[in-house]
């Protein structure tokens, strides 16, 4: 099969693309430890609601002054529904579901995770600006997903 000069050297250039982003990639997680915030812990997903501390989802304050959160995602909500969160304040916020894999984002923020059932996802945010952020399931979950939502009140 004859192949053009021009179309080898585009072929060849394709290539070598894909070979430098696949090991930026590889760089980033192995080198760099660029990984999603993921599988952090495992929890047995039929008894969330049983086990500390998703047994009362919420807000804690730590004795640093930072905080952590604990949601539960479900079809088709978050618990809680509401959080009010101090401005200023540095928030862990933990996620996992108790029934099918959810998204976990909060527009304008750091956070941007999936909730999957059996692990335990966790990410940081530092909330400057006082207002409502609104917490969605970015993660097509079934027929209710798009009225899954929570409000967070930072003030
Ligand atoms: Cu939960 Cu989409």
């Amino acid at each position: 099969m004859h192949i053009h000069k021009y179309e080898r050297w585009w072929l060849t250039f394709g290539i070598a693309m894909l070979v430098v982003f696949l090991g930026v990639i590889a760089f980033a997680a192995f080198a760099d430890s660029v990984n999603p915030p993921s599988d952090m812990q495992q929890i047995d997903p039929t008894k969330v609601a049983q086990t500390p501390p998703f047994d009362r989802p919420g807000l804690r304050k730590l004795p640093d002054g930072s905080y952590e959160a604990y949601y539960i995602a479900r079809v088709f909500s978050f618990a809680p529904s509401i959080m009010t969160i101090p401005v200023g304040s540095k928030v862990t916020f933990y996620v996992t579901s108790s029934d099918v894999v959810h998204g976990f984002f909060i527009p304008n923020t750091d956070i941007n995770m999936m909730a999957v059932p059996g692990w335990v996802n966790m990410e940081s945010h530092i909330f400057v600006h006082a207002g409502e952020y609104l917490l969605i399931c970015h993660e097509y979950c079934g027929i209710g997903h798009q009225d899954m939502f929570a409000k967070i009140e930072v003030r």
